[in-house]
């Protein structure tokens, strides 16, 4: 995979965990297109139909589409088919699931986006989720903590053809050590000073997060828990801004 450049707008996917049209048209507009992608996962989708994805579009957001694929290599093929029909930018799969099911989703997603004459979803591997920690990946039965295990998947995940990977923060430096620089990083788990962690246990700040080789940070309830969104969304991009530094910085 050859990485495309990313825009500072690029870098920023505000995260829309809500339960309605609605109030995801508010947020939408609340952010007045001060990022060009959005995240909607479970709970927008199951709340409110997969139309979601088209409205969103329509409102001029790319769509991170979090649909934390796992099943067997068949189904989640067949459902990486049905969702490169929804012409989302980026798309997720547990890399849990393993290397054949990522394999054949990255196969069905080339496919069917062939097929629409559309530009194929980048396809990112979950690894361990940003609210679990050692000890909980422990009662699971991994053994070699959360640092072992999300190098494990990452690469698993990598090696099968996911264009990027998703981890907390406080992996990214590991992994870009681990696997280079021709993939995509994108970190969940991103808090201010002030914010509480809610249910995250690995976090971390946007500065932390780009220095450590996060390409795309993927903020929620920093953003749509705020009363100024638009202001929250100004504020990490400027801190991501600065992180990065003028040389590493396209508009
Ligand atoms: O509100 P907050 O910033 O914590 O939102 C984080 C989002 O990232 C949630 O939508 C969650 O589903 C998602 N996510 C995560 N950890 C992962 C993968 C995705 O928190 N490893």
């Amino acid at each position: 995979m050859k990485k495309r450049k990313l825009r500072l707008r690029d870098r920023l996917v505000v995260v829309i965990d809500v339960d309605s049209k609605g109030r995801l048209l508010k947020i939408l507009s609340r952010i007045s297109g001060k990022v060009s992608t959005v995240k909607l996962g479970l709970e927008m989708i199951y709340s409110a139909g997969i139309g979601v994805v088209d409205i969103t579009k329509r409102s001029g957001y790319d769509v991170m589409l979090d649909a934390k694929i796992m099943d067997i290599p068949n189904t989640a093929g067949r459902a990486s088919s049905a969702i490169a029909k929804l012409k989302p930018s980026i798309i997720t799969i547990h890399a849990l699931g393993g290397r054949r099911m990522i394999e054949d989703s990255q196969r069905a997603l080339e496919e069917q986006s062939k097929k629409e004459l559309s530009i194929k979803p980048l396809l990112f591997g979950v690894t361990v989720l940003t609210s679990l920690d050692d000890r909980d990946l422990e009662e699971m039965g991994f053994s070699g903590g959360y640092i072992g295990t999300v190098k494990k998947l990452a690469g698993i995940a990598l090696d099968a053809g996911a264009d990027g990977i998703i981890c907390s923060p406080g992996e990214a430096g590991i992994l870009r050590k681990e696997y280079g620089e021709d993939f995509f990083i994108a970190t969940p788990g991103i808090r201010l000073e002030e914010d509480s962690p809610g249910d995250q246990k690995r976090f971390s700040t946007p500065e932390k997060a780009i220095q450590s080789g996060s390409d795309i940070l993927i903020a929620g309830r920093s953003i749509t828990g705020k009363e100024d969104m638009a202001g929250a969304v100004d504020f990490i991009l400027g801190r991501i801004g600065n992180a990065l530094g003028k040389e590493n910085m396209i508009w």
